[in-house]
């Protein structure tokens, strides 16, 4: 494997975990604002980071590449509203795809046709997640200042639950 394809792809594991650990944070924040189900949506999202970064190790091991892991960030934004919460989410998950574009550009330059074709799903996960973090804040513009709509959409982020991501290695 190529050696920036290799940085890239371990770097990402590290990503994926302070993902987690970010959403880990926001579900915090929503658990101490009494929003139980806001909560339940962020702890899910979590997981599903530590499947991504899960992902990642075990592409690296299958093609028989060094995994280093790096110390995991503590989480940076600075949270005092719900809205806060959500456009971090939001502005996070940007990055995120910033980040899958650029290892897919890297192994695009080498021709690794094998690691464009793992990337394929993240891109497309990517796409899903900035559409849920964009959903979740028309939400709160729209029901977040009446206390009787903002209790319904935390019931409503309540009934979430994890499912495993639909990519096996
Ligand atoms: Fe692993 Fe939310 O991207």
């Amino acid at each position: 494997m190529d050696k920036k394809v290799h940085e890239l792809l371990n770097q990402q594991i590290n990503k994926e975990l302070y993902s987690a650990y970010l959403y880990l944070d926001i579900s915090n924040y929503f658990e101490d604002a009494g929003l139980d189900g806001f909560a339940n949506w962020y702890m899910i999202q979590a997981q599903e980071e530590r499947d991504h970064a899960m992902l990642f190790y075990k592409y690296l091991q299958n093609e028989s590449m060094k995994v280093t892991l790096e110390a995991i960030d503590k989480p940076d934004k600075v949270i005092t509203c719900h809205m806060d919460a959500l456009k971090a989410g939001l502005e996070h998950e940007k990055y995120v795809t910033s980040l899958i574009n650029d290892i897919y550009g890297a192994a695009y330059d080498v021709r690794d046709f094998r690691t464009m074709q793992f990337l394929d799903w993240f891109v497309k996960e990517q796409g899903e997640e900035e559409t849920n973090a964009n959903d979740m804040i028309t939400k709160m513009e729209l029901f977040g200042s009446d206390p009787k709509s903002l209790y319904m959409l935390n019931q409503e982020l309540a009934a979430r639950v994890y499912s495993a991501p639909s990519l096996v290695l």
